[in-house]
Protein backbone atom coordinates (compact mmCIF):
# COMPACT_ATOMS: atom_id res chain seq x y z
CA UNK A 1 0.00 0.00 0.00
CA UNK A 2 2.88 2.47 0.52
CA UNK A 3 3.68 4.01 -2.86
CA UNK A 4 6.24 6.76 -3.45
CA UNK A 5 5.85 8.12 -7.10
CA UNK A 6 8.19 10.29 -9.26
CA UNK A 7 6.15 12.39 -11.57
CA UNK A 8 4.30 15.71 -11.58
CA UNK A 9 1.19 15.21 -8.44
CA UNK A 10 -1.30 16.43 -10.81
CA UNK A 11 -0.88 14.01 -13.28
CA UNK A 12 -0.47 10.90 -10.31
CA UNK A 13 -3.60 12.34 -8.41
CA UNK A 14 -5.86 12.71 -11.36
CA UNK A 15 -5.31 8.88 -11.63
CA UNK A 16 -6.75 7.99 -8.27
CA UNK A 17 -10.13 7.33 -7.17
CA UNK A 18 -12.07 9.62 -5.30
CA UNK A 19 -12.03 9.47 -1.18
CA UNK A 20 -9.00 7.44 -1.26
CA UNK A 21 -6.72 9.34 1.38
CA UNK A 22 -7.18 9.93 5.18
CA UNK A 23 -5.06 12.56 5.86
CA UNK A 24 -2.95 15.11 3.28
CA UNK A 25 0.01 16.86 4.73
CA UNK A 26 2.02 18.70 2.44
CA UNK A 27 4.12 21.47 2.00
CA UNK A 28 4.49 23.03 -1.72
CA UNK A 29 7.06 25.43 -3.31
CA UNK A 30 5.78 29.02 -1.44
CA UNK A 31 6.67 31.37 -4.28
CA UNK A 32 9.39 32.33 -1.86
CA UNK A 33 11.47 33.25 -5.25
CA UNK A 34 14.50 31.27 -4.07
CA UNK A 35 16.59 29.77 -6.11
CA UNK A 36 17.38 25.86 -4.43
CA UNK A 37 20.08 25.39 -6.66
CA UNK A 38 23.10 26.97 -5.00
CA UNK A 39 22.46 24.99 -1.88
CA UNK A 40 22.69 21.58 -4.07
CA UNK A 41 26.07 20.18 -5.34
CA UNK A 42 27.05 20.35 -9.18
CA UNK A 43 25.98 17.58 -10.07
CA UNK A 44 22.50 17.45 -8.80
CA UNK A 45 22.26 21.26 -9.90
CA UNK A 46 22.74 20.11 -13.46
CA UNK A 47 19.99 17.79 -13.29
CA UNK A 48 17.14 19.45 -13.12
CA UNK A 49 16.00 22.88 -11.55
CA UNK A 50 14.69 23.79 -8.77
CA UNK A 51 13.73 26.75 -8.00
CA UNK A 52 10.90 28.26 -6.40
CA UNK A 53 10.25 31.40 -9.30
CA UNK A 54 7.08 31.54 -11.23
CA UNK A 55 6.31 33.39 -14.48
CA UNK A 56 2.71 33.83 -16.35
CA UNK A 57 4.00 32.21 -19.13
CA UNK A 58 2.75 29.76 -21.65
CA UNK A 59 2.04 26.84 -18.92
CA UNK A 60 0.57 29.19 -16.71
CA UNK A 61 -1.89 30.17 -18.95
CA UNK A 62 -2.51 26.35 -19.80
CA UNK A 63 -3.64 25.83 -16.65
CA UNK A 64 -5.87 28.49 -16.48
CA UNK A 65 -7.76 28.24 -19.56
CA UNK A 66 -7.65 24.00 -18.32
CA UNK A 67 -9.65 24.73 -15.22
CA UNK A 68 -11.92 27.30 -17.23
CA UNK A 69 -12.82 24.17 -19.16
CA UNK A 70 -13.10 21.54 -16.32
CA UNK A 71 -15.42 24.69 -14.66
CA UNK A 72 -18.30 23.76 -17.22
CA UNK A 73 -18.49 20.12 -15.79
CA UNK A 74 -17.39 20.87 -12.33
CA UNK A 75 -18.22 22.48 -9.36
CA UNK A 76 -15.17 22.65 -7.47
CA UNK A 77 -13.56 23.64 -10.67
CA UNK A 78 -16.21 26.57 -11.06
CA UNK A 79 -15.78 28.21 -7.62
CA UNK A 80 -12.08 27.60 -8.48
CA UNK A 81 -12.29 29.67 -11.89
CA UNK A 82 -14.17 32.61 -10.29
CA UNK A 83 -12.10 32.59 -7.26
CA UNK A 84 -9.24 33.04 -9.58
CA UNK A 85 -10.76 35.57 -11.86
CA UNK A 86 -11.22 37.54 -8.55
CA UNK A 87 -7.20 37.85 -7.87
CA UNK A 88 -6.66 38.50 -11.15
CA UNK A 89 -8.35 41.75 -10.72
CA UNK A 90 -6.56 42.36 -7.25
CA UNK A 91 -3.36 41.24 -9.28
CA UNK A 92 -4.27 43.61 -12.17
CA UNK A 93 -3.89 40.97 -14.97
CA UNK A 94 -0.38 41.56 -14.47
CA UNK A 95 1.47 39.56 -17.30
CA UNK A 96 5.37 40.61 -15.44
CA UNK A 97 6.69 41.15 -11.79
CA UNK A 98 5.75 39.71 -8.50
CA UNK A 99 2.04 40.41 -9.48
CA UNK A 100 2.24 37.36 -12.76
CA UNK A 101 4.40 35.03 -10.58
CA UNK A 102 1.80 35.19 -8.24
CA UNK A 103 -0.98 34.22 -11.00
CA UNK A 104 1.28 31.98 -12.40
CA UNK A 105 1.85 29.94 -8.81
CA UNK A 106 -1.82 30.30 -7.93
CA UNK A 107 -2.58 28.79 -11.49
CA UNK A 108 -0.06 25.70 -10.59
CA UNK A 109 -1.74 25.49 -7.17
CA UNK A 110 -5.24 25.46 -7.54
CA UNK A 111 -6.09 22.27 -9.68
CA UNK A 112 -3.56 20.16 -6.65
CA UNK A 113 -6.11 21.56 -4.10
CA UNK A 114 -8.87 20.43 -6.09
CA UNK A 115 -7.64 17.56 -6.82
CA UNK A 116 -6.57 16.79 -3.36
CA UNK A 117 -9.92 17.61 -2.14
CA UNK A 118 -11.57 15.20 -4.31
CA UNK A 119 -9.38 12.20 -3.22
CA UNK A 120 -9.78 12.80 0.47
CA UNK A 121 -11.73 10.99 2.78
CA UNK A 122 -15.31 13.06 4.13
CA UNK A 123 -13.76 11.66 7.18
CA UNK A 124 -10.18 13.23 6.13
CA UNK A 125 -7.89 16.18 7.28
CA UNK A 126 -5.30 18.44 5.21
CA UNK A 127 -2.94 20.25 6.51
CA UNK A 128 -1.30 22.91 3.55
CA UNK A 129 2.25 24.01 4.56
CA UNK A 130 2.89 27.52 3.16
CA UNK A 131 4.51 31.51 4.37
CA UNK A 132 2.93 34.53 4.45
CA UNK A 133 3.49 35.15 0.50
CA UNK A 134 1.11 33.62 -0.73
CA UNK A 135 -0.92 32.06 2.41
CA UNK A 136 -3.55 34.52 1.72
CA UNK A 137 -4.47 33.96 -1.43
CA UNK A 138 -4.45 29.84 -0.61
CA UNK A 139 -6.73 30.39 1.85
CA UNK A 140 -9.32 31.76 -0.35
CA UNK A 141 -8.58 29.11 -3.00
CA UNK A 142 -9.13 26.26 -0.27
CA UNK A 143 -12.44 28.11 0.80
CA UNK A 144 -13.66 28.52 -2.56
CA UNK A 145 -13.14 24.38 -2.88
CA UNK A 146 -13.58 22.93 0.41
CA UNK A 147 -16.75 25.05 0.83
CA UNK A 148 -18.52 23.43 -2.15
CA UNK A 149 -18.87 20.81 0.67
CA UNK A 150 -20.63 23.20 2.97
CA UNK A 151 -21.86 26.34 1.51
CA UNK A 152 -24.41 26.83 4.47
CA UNK A 153 -21.76 26.79 7.42
CA UNK A 154 -18.43 27.41 6.39
CA UNK A 155 -17.18 24.67 8.83
CA UNK A 156 -14.40 23.48 6.68
CA UNK A 157 -11.77 25.78 7.91
CA UNK A 158 -10.58 24.86 11.27
CA UNK A 159 -7.11 26.09 12.43
CA UNK A 160 -4.48 28.66 11.34
CA UNK A 161 -1.53 27.07 12.42
CA UNK A 162 1.62 29.29 12.90
CA UNK A 163 5.13 27.40 12.66
CA UNK A 164 7.90 29.59 14.76
CA UNK A 165 11.10 29.05 14.84
CA UNK A 166 14.29 30.94 15.19
CA UNK A 167 17.98 31.30 13.12
CA UNK A 168 18.89 32.42 10.07
CA UNK A 169 19.45 36.68 8.78
CA UNK A 170 18.20 39.52 10.24
CA UNK A 171 16.59 42.21 7.57
CA UNK A 172 17.73 45.46 7.90
CA UNK A 173 14.35 47.20 7.83
CA UNK A 174 11.73 44.55 8.22
CA UNK A 175 10.88 42.43 11.75
CA UNK A 176 12.39 38.92 10.86
CA UNK A 177 10.33 36.81 9.32
CA UNK A 178 10.45 33.86 11.52
CA UNK A 179 7.35 31.64 10.88
CA UNK A 180 5.05 29.90 8.21
CA UNK A 181 1.67 29.24 8.21
CA UNK A 182 0.04 25.57 8.50
CA UNK A 183 -3.81 25.77 7.57
CA UNK A 184 -5.76 22.71 8.20
CA UNK A 185 -9.44 22.22 6.33
CA UNK A 186 -11.63 19.42 6.79
CA UNK A 187 -14.63 18.45 4.73
CA UNK A 188 -17.01 17.42 7.55
CA UNK A 189 -17.20 17.52 11.29
CA UNK A 190 -17.31 13.67 11.58
CA UNK A 191 -13.00 13.39 11.64
CA UNK A 192 -10.17 12.11 13.68
CA UNK A 193 -8.59 14.29 16.30
CA UNK A 194 -6.73 12.73 19.21
CA UNK A 195 -5.93 15.68 21.16
CA UNK A 196 -4.54 13.62 23.68
CA UNK A 197 -1.63 12.62 21.47
CA UNK A 198 -0.62 15.83 21.15
CA UNK A 199 -1.25 17.54 24.39
CA UNK A 200 1.83 19.95 25.33
CA UNK A 201 3.43 20.00 28.83
CA UNK A 202 2.31 23.14 30.79
CA UNK A 203 4.53 25.91 31.19
CA UNK A 204 5.47 26.79 34.42
CA UNK A 205 3.56 30.23 33.71
CA UNK A 206 0.64 28.27 32.21
CA UNK A 207 0.57 25.89 35.51
CA UNK A 208 0.84 29.89 37.61
CA UNK A 209 -2.07 31.17 35.96
CA UNK A 210 -4.18 27.73 36.41
CA UNK A 211 -3.81 28.43 39.70
CA UNK A 212 -4.89 31.55 40.10
CA UNK A 213 -8.00 31.17 37.77
CA UNK A 214 -8.43 27.89 40.29
CA UNK A 215 -8.58 30.12 43.12
CA UNK A 216 -10.68 33.03 41.48
CA UNK A 217 -13.58 30.75 40.68
CA UNK A 218 -13.51 28.22 43.08
CA UNK A 219 -17.09 26.86 43.84
CA UNK A 220 -18.02 27.89 40.00
CA UNK A 221 -18.89 26.30 36.89
CA UNK A 222 -15.62 27.60 35.48
CA UNK A 223 -13.12 26.06 37.98
CA UNK A 224 -13.83 22.67 36.44
CA UNK A 225 -12.64 24.10 32.36
CA UNK A 226 -9.07 25.43 34.50
CA UNK A 227 -8.29 22.12 35.68
CA UNK A 228 -4.40 20.79 34.72
CA UNK A 229 -5.35 17.74 32.68
CA UNK A 230 -2.94 15.01 33.43
CA UNK A 231 -2.37 14.41 29.79
CA UNK A 232 -0.75 17.76 29.15
CA UNK A 233 -2.14 21.12 27.71
CA UNK A 234 -4.43 21.39 25.19
CA UNK A 235 -2.62 22.42 21.92
CA UNK A 236 -2.47 25.97 20.91
CA UNK A 237 -2.72 27.33 17.10
CA UNK A 238 1.05 28.03 17.45
CA UNK A 239 3.73 25.60 17.21
CA UNK A 240 7.24 26.35 18.47
CA UNK A 241 9.65 24.48 16.83
CA UNK A 242 12.96 24.25 15.61
CA UNK A 243 14.26 24.40 11.91
CA UNK A 244 16.20 21.37 10.95
CA UNK A 245 19.83 23.09 11.75
CA UNK A 246 23.09 22.38 10.01
CA UNK A 247 24.05 20.18 12.47
CA UNK A 248 20.88 18.19 13.54
CA UNK A 249 20.67 14.74 13.51
CA UNK A 250 17.70 14.42 10.45
CA UNK A 251 19.41 16.65 8.56
CA UNK A 252 19.78 14.90 4.88
CA UNK A 253 21.00 18.00 2.83
CA UNK A 254 17.59 18.77 0.85
CA UNK A 255 17.07 22.47 1.09
CA UNK A 256 13.29 22.86 1.62
CA UNK A 257 13.46 19.82 5.01
CA UNK A 258 11.22 20.34 7.35
CA UNK A 259 11.58 18.68 11.23
CA UNK A 260 10.32 15.57 11.42
CA UNK A 261 8.54 17.03 14.66
CA UNK A 262 6.05 18.98 12.94
CA UNK A 263 4.50 16.34 10.68
CA UNK A 264 4.54 14.06 13.54
CA UNK A 265 2.22 16.13 15.52
CA UNK A 266 -0.31 16.84 12.16
CA UNK A 267 -0.47 12.68 11.73
CA UNK A 268 -0.90 12.02 15.24
CA UNK A 269 -3.47 14.38 15.82
CA UNK A 270 -5.73 13.61 12.63
CA UNK A 271 -4.71 9.74 11.58
CA UNK A 272 -4.55 6.74 13.20
CA UNK A 273 -2.85 3.53 13.11
CA UNK A 274 -3.15 1.80 9.38
CA UNK A 275 -5.06 5.38 8.17
CA UNK A 276 -3.61 6.56 4.36
CA UNK A 277 -1.66 9.25 4.72
CA UNK A 278 -0.42 11.36 1.80
CA UNK A 279 2.07 14.32 0.63
CA UNK A 280 2.36 14.69 -3.25
CA UNK A 281 4.96 17.30 -2.27
CA UNK A 282 6.84 14.87 -0.81
CA UNK A 283 10.80 16.03 -0.71
CA UNK A 284 12.81 14.05 0.60
CA UNK A 285 10.19 12.06 2.32
CA UNK A 286 9.55 13.92 5.84
CA UNK A 287 6.11 13.30 6.04
CA UNK A 288 6.39 9.61 4.70
CA UNK A 289 9.08 8.88 7.16
CA UNK A 290 7.24 10.32 9.87
CA UNK A 291 3.49 8.66 9.02
CA UNK A 292 6.04 5.34 8.11
CA UNK A 293 7.07 5.56 11.70
CA UNK A 294 3.94 6.11 13.06
CA UNK A 295 2.73 2.97 11.96
CA UNK A 296 0.20 4.48 9.12
CA UNK A 297 0.66 3.60 5.14
CA UNK A 298 1.70 6.65 2.92
CA UNK A 299 1.58 7.77 -0.39
CA UNK A 300 4.46 10.54 -1.17
CA UNK A 301 4.57 12.03 -5.05
CA UNK A 302 7.69 14.65 -5.76
CA UNK A 303 9.17 15.72 -9.48
CA UNK A 304 12.40 15.52 -8.56
CA UNK A 305 14.09 11.98 -8.79
CA UNK A 306 17.16 13.65 -6.11
CA UNK A 307 14.17 13.93 -3.69
CA UNK A 308 14.80 10.27 -2.21
CA UNK A 309 18.47 10.57 -2.10
CA UNK A 310 20.35 12.84 -0.13
CA UNK A 311 22.88 15.10 -2.38
CA UNK A 312 26.59 13.75 -2.08
C1 LIG B 1 9.03 22.62 -0.11
S1 LIG B 1 9.54 21.14 -0.85
C2 LIG B 1 8.94 19.87 0.23
C3 LIG B 1 9.90 19.57 1.34
C4 LIG B 1 9.44 18.45 2.26
N1 LIG B 1 8.41 18.89 3.15
C5 LIG B 1 10.62 17.91 3.05
O1 LIG B 1 10.64 18.05 4.30
O2 LIG B 1 11.55 17.41 2.42
C6 LIG B 1 8.48 21.06 -2.22
C7 LIG B 1 8.71 19.85 -3.10
O3 LIG B 1 7.71 19.83 -4.10
C8 LIG B 1 8.28 19.24 -5.25
N2 LIG B 1 7.42 19.58 -6.39
C9 LIG B 1 7.29 20.79 -7.01
N3 LIG B 1 6.39 20.70 -8.01
C10 LIG B 1 5.92 19.42 -8.01
C11 LIG B 1 4.96 18.73 -8.80
N4 LIG B 1 4.29 19.34 -9.80
N5 LIG B 1 4.74 17.42 -8.54
C12 LIG B 1 5.41 16.79 -7.55
N6 LIG B 1 6.32 17.41 -6.75
C13 LIG B 1 6.58 18.70 -6.99
C14 LIG B 1 9.70 19.79 -5.30
O4 LIG B 1 10.53 18.95 -6.06
C15 LIG B 1 10.06 19.81 -3.81
O5 LIG B 1 10.73 18.64 -3.44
Amino acid sequence: MNKLYFGDNLEVMREMDDQRVDLICTDPPFNSGRDYNAFLTDSLAQSKAFTDTWTWDDPAQDARADIERRARASDTYKALHNCLRGYDLVLQNAVSGNKGSMRAYLAFMAPRLAEMHRILKDTGSIYLHCDPTASHYLKGIMDAIWDQDNRSKNECFRNEIVWCYRGGGVPKKDFSRKHDIIFRYTKTDNITFNVDDVRQPYSEESQERLKYKARAFRGDRVYDNYNMNEKGKHPEDWWVMQPVMPSSKERLGYPTQKPRALYERMIKASSNEGDLVMDPFSGCGTTIDAAHTLNRFWIGIDLIPFSIDKPS
